[in-house]
């Protein structure tokens, strides 16, 4: 009995004694871990308690310490920072319940990436901040999908490129803040499946190129910031498509830094009001189309200064009238044969005196005493537009459009 708890004892003591010795191997080898940057730890690591962690460097401030028990987190990255294979991105597992989490970078060069590992462990984050960092690129997902979060904020960052879904799948996202990067050009589906996003800044950054559809998946944008960029294109920019953008209002001067502006769709929005000045500052404009919008009357002065407006579509609005206070800048260069004003047969023209009444198809009569020089193409109803009136260069057939007198 006695000999057997003896040899027991032995025993114990060889084991304990050799995984002492293979803890100090272990122990060893986390030294030349350390070194090397890529620590291997046993114990899990609670990133609102890295004090014992030397080695890391990162360091994070929680409203409380506790596991799990953080819901805001500002951590600080210093020296050459940690590497994307670092065991602490995935640490941040330890605090799943953080709302709000924050990366401020001491050094430029230490942190050159999204954390992406850290976040995908974070389903409850409504806010995302990151200041001072370099991450040239934004790889595709790199937020995670995170469904909760509203607010992501990504200034000063040194962000030259945007991937394709760089900044998708964040149903709840409202707000993302870009300014202050070095974004020389925005592709398209950067910004897919934010519903709900609100404000997009990218202003002072270095953006010369937008490609088309750069924009078109967010239905909910209100707010779009581009001031202090390379965007000079738009002093000569001639064509500007803004269909299909639940736009509703356009403001006055919203064109004027786009001065060479020749032909403007607004089509398919849901524009109920315009400013008399909305169009300020284009007046090289000839092809205007605000087709498919709620529009019930236009301000008077909108077309003033329109002397080169040769194609002008209202179809599809609520209009019922259309003044002749409404024409008058226009209507000497309307009345060219190659001209043409697109209305719904409901919209009244109310220039009886001047052009011996217009009502509808069924009114419309035609003034024989009028030049074909002088003449004002009026097409009236859907009925008489065909499918290549989608684009300018409309070329409906000639019977169709009536010709009337304008008043000298
Ligand atoms: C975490 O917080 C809750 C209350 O918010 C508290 O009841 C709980 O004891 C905390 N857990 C720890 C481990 O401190
Ligand atoms: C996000 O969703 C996309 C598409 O479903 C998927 O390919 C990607 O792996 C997801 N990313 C993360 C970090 O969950
Ligand atoms: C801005 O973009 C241009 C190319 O359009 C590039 O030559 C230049 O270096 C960029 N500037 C900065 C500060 O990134
Ligand atoms: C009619 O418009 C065409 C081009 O749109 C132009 O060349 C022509 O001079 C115009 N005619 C008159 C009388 O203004």
């Amino acid at each position: 009995m006695k000999g057997r708890l003896i040899f027991l004892l032995v025993v114990c003591f060889i084991i304990s004694s050799v995984t002492g010795r293979t803890r100090t191997r272990e122990d060893k080898r986390k030294k030349e871990d350390e070194k090397s940057k890529e620590p291997v730890k046993t114990d899990p690591l609670n990133i609102c308690n890295l004090q014992s962690e030397r080695h890391l460097n990162i360091y994070c401030y929680c409203d409380t310490p506790e596991w799990q028990n953080a819901t805001d987190a500002n951590c600080w990255l210093f020296n050459q920072g940690e590497p994307q294979t670092s065991q602490v991105w995935p640490a941040f597992k330890s605090q799943k319940h953080l709302t709000k989490l924050t990366f401020h970078i001491r050094v430029v060069s230490s942190l050159g990436y999204v954390p992406t590992k850290a976040l995908r462990q974070l389903p409850h984050l409504k806010t995302v901040e990151i200041v001072y960092a370099n991450i040239e690129t934004v790889e595709p997902y790199a937020f995670a999908n995170l469904t909760l979060l509203q607010d992501l904020a990504l200034a000063r960052n040194n962000i030259i490129h945007l991937k394709r879904f760089a900044i998708s799948l964040l149903p709840d996202l409202k707000v993302i803040t870009l300014g202050e990067n070095k974004i020389a050009e925005l592709q398209r589906e950067v910004f897919v499946s934010l519903p709900s996003l609100r404000k997009l800044y990218m202003d002072r950054n270095n953006l010369s190129v937008i490609h088309d559809g750069a924009f078109s998946h967010l239905y909910s944008l209100e707010e779009l910031e581009l001031h202090g960029n390379q965007l000079t294109g738009l002093v000569a920019l001639r064509r500007l498509d803004l269909s299909n953008n639940n736009l509703n209002m356009l403001g006055d001067g919203t064109f004027q830094e786009m001065p060479a502006l020749e032909e403007l769709l607004v089509e398919k929005n849901v524009l109920e009001f315009l400013n008399p000045g909305a169009l300020r500052g284009i007046n090289a404009l000839t092809r205007l189309s605000l087709a498919g919008n709620k529009l019930t009357s236009l301000p008077v002065g909108l077309l003033d200064d329109k002397y080169h407006l040769r194609y002008l579509n209202l179809r599809e609005n609520h209009l019922r009238t259309l003044t002749y206070a409404n024409m008058a800048p226009v209507l000497q260069n309307m009345a060219n044969s190659s001209s043409y004003l697109i209305i719904d047969a409901k919209c009244v023209v109310d220039w009886q005196n001047e052009l011996q009444g217009i009502h509808d198809d069924q009114k419309i009569k035609y003034v024989p005493h009028i030049a074909a020089k002088r003449a004002l193409h009026i097409l009236i109803g859907r009925s008489l537009l065909s499918s290549h009136d989608q684009r300018f260069g409309i070329a409906p057939v000639a019977h169709r459009s009536l010709a009337f007198a304008i008043p000298s």
